[in-house]
């Protein structure tokens, strides 16, 4: 290697190992690192679940401002490409995910935006902190994020709450879904000196859902909040493969015209 060469190898990795040095020393506190979430935004039967988990258990407390119920039923394949005719899908709304009434007692329309009736003023109240609208968190966490915080709480007596959670240190919100997921301690494996082993979560008292049943749960919210964060990426991968297979075809035609303007003249 000559001289020159080595020098900028080493101009460029130093930054790289002093970076990774201060990650691993600022991440060894109290966290974990963060699981896989593998969402797939085009698996529509676990958006579909998702769905109707995140208006049985979340939009109590969190709204999805920007999102209209029968446009997320039709995006998430409850449509007529899948056999729904328009009236099927509103008695499905109606009856399985609509929990909202207007002060005279009629239902939310299914055309409506996902706002739910939580006060910012009452939440300010009741969880000493704001409750955050969940249509980007999708993007801002990641779903990574989202799966390991929903993964995440474990139980400490600290809180006002009884829990604590491993990303979201004195997180404001209460564990939901403990009852299915069951209650998590967080243990230290035994360290050196003053430094505790890596932290882990271990169940301490079972939920009424098995752990992998749970995951599957979690994952489903979690692949839901990540489509709505961004519907349009349900169409993006149709519209790219036109994009290519329109560029191959302008490429042929513009080859043949190449040949065509220029077969005189060689
Ligand atoms: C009882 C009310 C309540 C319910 C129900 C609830 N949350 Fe929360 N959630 C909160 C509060 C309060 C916060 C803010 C925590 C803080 O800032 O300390 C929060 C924060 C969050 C955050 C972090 C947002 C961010 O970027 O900081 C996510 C993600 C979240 N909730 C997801 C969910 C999901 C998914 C459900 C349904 C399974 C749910 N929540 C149910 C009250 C609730």
């Amino acid at each position: 290697m000559s001289n020159s060469i080595r020098k900028w190898v080493f101009v460029l990795l130093v930054p790289i190992v002093v970076l990774g040095i201060l990650g691993s020393v600022g991440g060894a506190g109290h966290k974990l690192p963060l699981q896989s979430a593998n969402v797939d935004v085009h698996d529509t039967a676990s958006l579909q679940r998702g769905f109707k988990y995140y208006v049985n258990y979340c939009m109590g407390c969190h709204s999805l401002k920007f999102s209209r119920y029968n446009r997320v039923a039709e995006d998430i394949g409850l449509n007529a490409d899948n056999g729904f005719s328009e009236d099927d899908v509103a008695k499905l709304l109606k009856e399985e995910i609509i929990f909202t009434y207007d002060e005279e007692g009629k239902q939310t329309k299914t055309g409506e935006l996902m706002k739910n009736a939580y006060s910012p003023k009452a939440a300010a109240q009741a969880f000493g902190t704001s409750v955050p609208d969940l249509s980007l968190v999708g993007r801002s966490r990641g779903p990574d994020w989202i799966y390991s915080y929903l993964k995440g709480f474990y139980l400490d007596p600290s809180r006002p709450t009884g829990v604590n959670n491993i990303v979201f240190d004195k997180v404001g919100m209460p564990h939901v879904l403990g009852n299915l997921q069951g209650w998590q301690v967080l243990e230290h494996a035994e360290g050196e000196g003053e430094h505790h082993g890596a932290p882990k979560l271990v169940l301490q008292k079972p939920g009424k859902l098995s752990p992998a049943e749970y995951d599957k749960m979690v994952r489903d919210l979690t692949n839901f909040l990540t489509y709505v964060s961004e519907p349009a990426q349900l169409s993006r991968y149709t519209i790219g493969i036109f994009v290519i297979l329109f560029l191959l075809l302008f490429f042929g035609v513009a080859y043949l015209l190449e040949k065509e303007y220029w077969k005189d003249i060689h």
